[in-house]
């Protein structure tokens, strides 16, 4: 069986997939926008901090669940709690199933707008204001041409499998993101008003780094963008032969990924100084004026001022933020596709196709009742499901699983005192860490 199952080919074609997972919408506009507010470069140490104690090691241990049982998020769940309960560890990874779905359903949305946003100084150059115009405005007219096109966009790489559609086309799409992301930062701190902007983000307000709220939200930032707790990384890491070396890898992805969020913060904060030195409000009591406005408001009237030159980087700013949303939908999307595949035998086309159904009813839903669902359901995954998956695969890697877990099986620790420090880690601190956060959520 194994020897037919799909699967990335080379080592760097695991991390660009993953790292383009993990880099999305998240790092280029979420992170930014939570510094910003968050006290710059406080909120950036906080964050540093609570990747290094909980994000990393649930990046780990999703993936370690993959990697070592070869399987789909729902089968390999199973198998790791097979002694113990089969049951609680297949329904976990249907709900954590449920979570990529949910994901999918907004993520597409929020996608689709980038789309727009990017044609939009194409339209204008070619004269077209009224349409430029349409695709810059938000409406539910615009939600419903430009989700089903973004789920059609990633389902067409998905349907190519895992080398042949996500490692080929992650190697390809990353590299451009990094080169437009520079190419961005380097036009932007040049302008007038953006070294302001360098220094509130770099210089760290302290007063603010003792505030529950930051390390709340640092974790969920951290949690959604290294994307864990909805079985992507555990898929991908599914896809690699098992026992290489994991360590290495994961703190590779979770560099990259952070490397990004920072890199992503030398262009958005010193941008939005940029528009306020021509005279833009951005800021109000201290906080930008909202988190919308940053990136669909204050920033396309920034390079409108600046002429045809402004289009260009318009559509490269959009563009880069439509690839790192690609690159992201892809590895929720191969969760139910893989689950279809390997437990229903359904072929990888049929599978695609079901789940981008599936997500088009999910995210058509949340497109009806919008000022009810969207926010409801990014709360209740990014707040609740994740940090809650994250507990379990803890919980299952330090305790449930037993035969075939090098994390709990006494004579390989007795040899290898990494692995033993790491287990313990798993074992005892990373779950009473994150629950004392969730409880400092919950209530
Ligand atoms: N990590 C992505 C981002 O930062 O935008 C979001 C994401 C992707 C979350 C994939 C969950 C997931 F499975």
């Amino acid at each position: 069986m194994s020897n037919t199952r799909d699967g990335f080919q080379s080592r760097l074609g695991f991390v660009l997939a993953s790292a383009g997972s993990a880099i999305g919408l998240g790092n280029i506009w979420g992170f930014p926008t939570q510094a910003a507010n968050n006290g710059g470069g406080a909120f950036l140490f906080v964050y540093l901090v609570v990747t290094l104690l909980l994000a990393l090691p649930a990046l780990y241990a999703e993936i370690y669940l993959g990697n070592q049982t070869q399987k789909n998020p729902v089968s390999a769940l199973t198998y790791a709690c097979r002694d113990k309960m089969p049951k609680v560890g297949r329904y976990a990874g249907i709900i954590g199933l449920c979570g990529a779905i949910m994901m999918l359903s907004f993520y597409t949305i929020v996608a689709g707008w980038m789309l727009a946003h990017t044609l939009s100084p194409i339209f204008q150059f070619f004269g077209q204001t009224e349409a430029a115009q349409w695709l810059a405005s938000s409406s539910t007219w615009r939600n419903i041409i430009f989700t089903p096109i973004f789920i059609i966009l990633g389902a067409a790489i998905v349907h190519q499998g895992v080398h042949g559609g996500i490692e080929k086309w992650s190697s390809r799409l990353m590299p451009i993101l990094l080169l437009m992301l520079f190419g961005l930062i380097g036009y932007i701190l040049q302008q007038d008003g953006a070294s302001e902007g360098l220094a509130l983000y770099l210089i760290p307000d302290f007063s603010q780094i003792t505030d529950p709220e930051l390390i709340v939200s640092a974790m969920g930032q951290a949690f959604f963008s290294l994307s864990i707790g909805v079985g992507g990384m555990m898929v991908y890491g599914s896809y690699i032969e098992k026992g290489r070396d994991l360590g290495k890898l994961v703190t590779s992805i979770a560099a990259l990924d952070t490397f990004i969020a920072f890199i992503a913060g030398l262009l958005i904060i010193p941008a939005l100084f940029v528009a306020q030195h021509a005279g833009q409000e951005v800021f109000a009591n201290n906080k930008l004026i909202g988190e919308g406005q940053l990136i669909f408001q204050i920033l396309p009237t920034l390079f409108d001022s600046m002429g045809s030159i402004g289009l260009l980087i318009a559509t490269a700013f959009f563009a880069l933020l439509s690839i790192a949303a690609l690159t992201s939908t892809i590895s929720s999307t191969e969760v139910p596709v893989a689950f279809l595949i390997e437990e229903k035998k359904i072929n990888r086309q049929k599978a695609t196709l079901m789940v981008s159904a599936v997500v088009l009813v999910g995210s058509m839903t949340i497109v009806a009742f919008f000022d009810v669902l969207f926010g409801a359901v990014i709360r209740v995954l990014t707040t609740i499901m994740q940090p809650l998956m994250c507990l379990f695969y803890f919980i299952v890697v330090g305790w449930l699983w037993q035969r075939g877990n090098k994390l709990t099986d006494s004579s390989v620790l007795a040899q290898n005192k990494g692995l033993a420090l790491l287990g313990n880690y798993l074992r005892f601190v990373c779950p009473v860490l994150l629950t004392i956060v969730f409880i400092n959520v919950a209530f």
